[in-house]
């Protein structure tokens, strides 16, 4: 019960690796509250785990600054989860429309930042942690994903730049980036990306969603300050940096 006693707040708790986390952070003994455009989805999760819920879309600045303004009592976690993650990858760079990257970008980077302010001077008070979820495709260069793979680099490059703003407030703020994981957003993915990853692995074969879950709650304990600003390749052994 690594994190009893600590109040989270967990975007994209609806599904996926999200509902994943959502389960696991419970267990490990946090307070959860779950934020996420999908309301009856996040709502179901919320009631089978335990937890509070919140609409937001993280797209949008009131939204954003309302479920800041809702939060009850201290927070020690913000995990930014949250994305815009499924049906934009198979089209080469120059077939992207201009909407679908500024919505990527809007929601992915623009969103994790929003989300980071909103709650920095809850988080300030109590030195807590933000876990932000990146992607390994940045890392390595996945091709035909170009909006994503922008948004995942920003993403990593902001919880550089943020751990040196927040850190002389005691606050830590790490970013993990899994592989493909067996999760609904990535079954539309060809199978031969699948097995590039499957082959490519230190340790072969699939990565299922709870394989990252132990770390990211790691990731939200005092024990974790010293992570502060990394990136943590969190996909058995694909890309080592
Ligand atoms: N699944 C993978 O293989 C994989 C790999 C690496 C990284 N990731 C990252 O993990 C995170 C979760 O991915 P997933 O596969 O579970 O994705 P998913 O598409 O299944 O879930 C994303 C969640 O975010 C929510 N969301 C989307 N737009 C939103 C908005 N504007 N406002 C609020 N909530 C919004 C959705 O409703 C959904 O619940 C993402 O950051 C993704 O980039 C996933």
């Amino acid at each position: 019960m690594i994190l009893k006693g600590r109040h989270i707040l967990l975007t994209g708790g609806a599904r996926g690796l999200g509902a994943v986390l959502a389960r696991h952070l419970v267990d490990e003994g946090a307070r959860l509250t779950i934020a996420d455009l999908a309301a009856e989805e996040g709502r179901a999760v919320a009631a089978a785990v335990g937890a509070a819920f919140h609409p937001v879309d993280l797209g949008d600045t009131r939204s954003v600054a309302l479920l800041a303004g809702s939060l009850d009592g201290a927070l020690h976690g913000l995990v930014n989860n949250a994305a815009i993650a499924t049906g934009i990858g198979g089209s080469g760079f120059e077939e992207v429309d201009d909407d679908t990257f500024e919505r990527v970008l809007r929601v992915n980077v623009w969103g994790s930042w929003a989300m980071t302010k909103a709650c920095a001077p809850a988080l300030r008070a109590t030195k807590g942690r933000i876990v932000n979820i990146a992607s390994d495709t940045a890392l390595w260069g996945a091709p035909n994903l170009i909006s994503y793979v922008a948004s995942k680099g920003a993403v990593m490059a902001m919880t550089r730049s943020l751990a040196r703003e927040l850190g002389p407030d005691g606050v830590g703020i790490t970013a993990i980036a899994p592989g493909i994981l067996t999760t609904e957003s990535t079954e539309y993915v060809p199978e031969a990306r699948h097995r590039l990853y499957s082959d490519g692995r230190a340790v072969p074969g699939p990565q299922p969603p709870e394989d990252v879950a132990a770390t990211v709650a790691f990731l939200l304990t005092d024990g974790a300050l010293t992570l502060t600003g990394q990136t943590l390749p969190t996909d058995r052994g694909f890309v080592f940096t």
